[in-house]
């Protein structure tokens, strides 16, 4: 009866979230339910356009609405039909409103109530996107392992408008099916089942996802891809060039979703695959259901970064089975997702490799808090944010991860680990293909703590969690003692006691040397730098964790025997962690804001749209108008042309 009851709450909490409306989307999902997209679309290399048609299946769910509000960006719409089960088509009105910098332009389309009308109204809509759309990154050859070009979508976190008009909030579920014809040398994959492509003609798939999912995760790539079965229900697609070296470094991949499945129950997505993208991806790993996207920095040739896998396959329960119902409710997904991936890599690699990415993370974290406060974001260190008017991009750091991932730390020492298990379980199996947000998960807190048994723990210092900024009181005692000895070491080598060549390296793994690299001070002298530079050939190549962190000493020294690394690293990957912090780095001085967009000048070609506008906003002057000052267009912004965010609103009727 309770859990009766806590269900019937929730589903009206849930309902009531989604009327509550998501601030970064123009759909009104209490009026009209995107049910399923069908999409047809033909990829055009020379002109960088996907062109064709998205058939949205709508469910009427006010009966007084008149009007379906979807959201676009920077989509050319040709027509809007609706199809009737008698085969004929109407063409219905639109309009495409004024483009907002951060939202996009919202489609309205005329769908007044009529009589007898279907459960399910059959919108066609024709269109073509931009070259610039801002889910795509088309490469060229160059920027490819191969002679052939690529494409790849990223939608997360609202991107998916700009190559499909839908409602794109992480509230909405749809299911969605794909004909993708592309030119007849390459191969399309999506976060979808796909069709057997040997009965279709060359250059053309079909994909269809029967669970629904929320719009960022509808994701494509099409390139010179092969694939390598790495298990039953696992594989992994890449460039030819690279199949070997992934599959070697992933051979782990069916005792990573076995140990997922024992924590969090049953895989619910059939099949789980990788797909290794080329250099300028944007992230480590996107958790596209299916087929998790992942950046190829991830092969570091000894499985020392699996951790990213481990993570994207955790996003299958926590992100892709339970969603967060907004961007301000993105520590759900990301801080869950890193909670889980702790566990998973406790349970598959052992406590001390948990224990280092925990330490080290929790570094960043304090990094992170700090940075937002003295950016005067205080409201940025809450679980729960507010991001109503801003790029939800913003809310990407180590906040929603680390945070999140303490948070649930915190809850695990309260309940016992074997109870909290249950616990998530529990809310796993409950909310399964839901979204929910941060006021559902806190109220299924309160009611599981209220049952017989239960740890009693204070609603303030949950709320503490949920909306104090900073690291709350109860913050559990954040593991340390797995570095000492590289902590020691680093000690001795600064004071002069140890040379470099007598550091005990020989089996450090690369988050020693990340420990290592990190923990060296700002003063370090350039001989000293020298010194390690020369031991251990510290550069651009290699493993790019290491990489990352001898550059950002590099930086953080303004050690410019390097600086030729550092943009040679710049130029070469396009993945967020690795990028973005190296320019917030470098624009902490005013040598370095020079330096940086010296660099991003040569770099931005290469990088995907999200890339860019981080770290635009990062290179940006600060004015006495305040930190937004220079967006668009204004001479204060960077060198390159205008910024993706800077409005050309078109309108018209259909
Ligand atoms: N879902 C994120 C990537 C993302 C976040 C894309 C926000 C767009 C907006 C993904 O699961 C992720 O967290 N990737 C991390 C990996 C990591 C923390 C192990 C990354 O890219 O580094
Ligand atoms: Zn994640």
């Amino acid at each position: 009866m309770a859990r009766l009851l806590t269900l019937l709450l929730l589903t009206s909490l849930a309902a009531s979230a989604a009327a509550a409306g998501d601030p970064h989307s123009y759909a009104d999902p209490s009026q009209f339910l995107v049910r399923h997209v069908a999409l047809d679309l033909r990829a055009d290399f020379t002109a960088h356009r996907l062109e064709g048609t998205a058939e949205l299946s709508v469910e009427r769910i006010d009966p007084a609405a008149r009007e379906l509000y979807l959201d676009t960006r920077d989509l050319e719409v040709r027509s809007v039909q609706r199809l009737d089960a008698d085969g004929r088509v109407h063409n219905l009105d639109f309009l495409l409103d004024a483009r907002d910098a951060v939202l996009g332009s919202r489609l309205t389309i005329e769908l007044a109530p009529r009589e007898n009308e279907p459960k399910l109204q059959h919108l066609r809509i024709g269109y073509r996107m931009s070259p610039e759309a801002s889910a795509l990154q088309w490469l060229e050859p160059a920027q490819t392992s191969g002679p052939h070009p690529y494409l790849y979508s990223q939608g997360q976190a609202i991107n998916a408008r700009s190559w499909i008009p839908l409602q794109d909030t992480p509230s909405v579920r749809v299911t969605y099916s794909a004909r993708i014809r592309t030119p007849p040398e390459l191969v399309a994959v999506m976060s979808a089942a796909r069709a057997d492509p040997t009965v279709l003609p060359p250059g053309e798939f079909r994909f269809e996802m029967r669970q629904p999912i929320p719009s960022y995760l509808i994701a494509l790539a099409i390139g010179d891809l092969k694939f390598q079965s790495l298990g039953d229900r696992v594989g992994v697609w890449t460039e030819p060039s690279q199949l070997a070296a992934a599959a070697q470094e992933f051979a782990d991949l069916p005792r990573m979703l076995e140990a997922g499945e024992k924590l969090l129950g049953p895989y619910r997505w059939d099949r789980y695959d990788l797909l290794i993208m080329p250099h300028s991806f944007a992230f480590g790993g996107m958790e596209n259901p299916r087929l998790s996207f992942i950046s190829p920095s991830v092969v570091a040739g000894d499985r020392s970064l699996v951790a990213v896998i481990v993570h994207e396959l955790a996003h299958s329960w926590s992100g892709n089975l339970v969603t967060s119902a907004t961007w301000n409710d993105f520590w759900l997904n990301e801080g869950f997702t890193t909670y889980f991936e702790r566990r998973l890599m406790e349970a598959l690699y052992g406590k001390r490799r948990a224990d280092m990415e925990d330490a080290i993370a929790y570094e960043s974290l304090v990094e992170a808090i700090d940075d937002a406060k003295a950016a005067g974001l205080p409201g940025d260190t809450s679980l729960r944010l507010n991001l109503a008017g801003r790029d939800p991009n913003e809310g990407i750091s180590d906040v929603a991860y680390e945070k999140g991932r303490w948070f649930l730390g915190f809850l695990e020492g309260r309940f016992g680990r074997l109870a909290f298990d249950a616990f998530l379980r529990g809310y796993f199996d409950s909310h399964a293909f839901m979204s929910a947000d941060t006021a559902t998960f806190r109220s299924y807190l309160l009611a599981e703590l209220a049952r017989p048994g239960a740890p009693k723990i204070p609603v303030a210092e949950i709320d503490e969690w949920l909306y104090g900024t900073g690291m709350p009181v109860t913050t559990p005692a954040i593991p340390s003692g797995v570095f000492d000895v590289v902590d020691r070491a680093a000690a001795e080598w600064r004071a002069g006691r140890l040379a470099a060549n007598q550091l005990p390296v020989r089996d450090w793994l690369p988050q020693e040397w990340v420990r290592f690299l990190d923990s060296q001070p700002a003063e370090l002298a350039d001989a000293k730098l020298a010194e390690l530079r020369t031991q251990f050939h510290l550069g651009a190549d290699g493993n790019a964790e290491i990489a990352r962190s001898w550059l950002a000493l590099v930086v953080r020294t303004a050690y410019e025997p390097a600086y030729p690394d550092l943009e040679r690293f710049l130029l070469s990957t396009g993945r967020y962690k690795l990028v973005v912090g190296l320019y917030r780095d470098l624009a902490r001085t005013e040598t370095g804001l020079e330096l940086g967009r010296a660099i991003y000048a040569k770099a931005r070609p290469g990088y995907h749209t999200t890339i860019r506008q981080a770290v635009e906003r990062l290179l940006q002057p600060v004015t006495s108008a305040g930190r937004d000052a220079g967006r668009c267009g204004s001479p204060a912004t960077l060198r390159h042309g205008p910024s993706d965010e800077c409005p050309q609103s078109h309108s018209r009727r259909g």
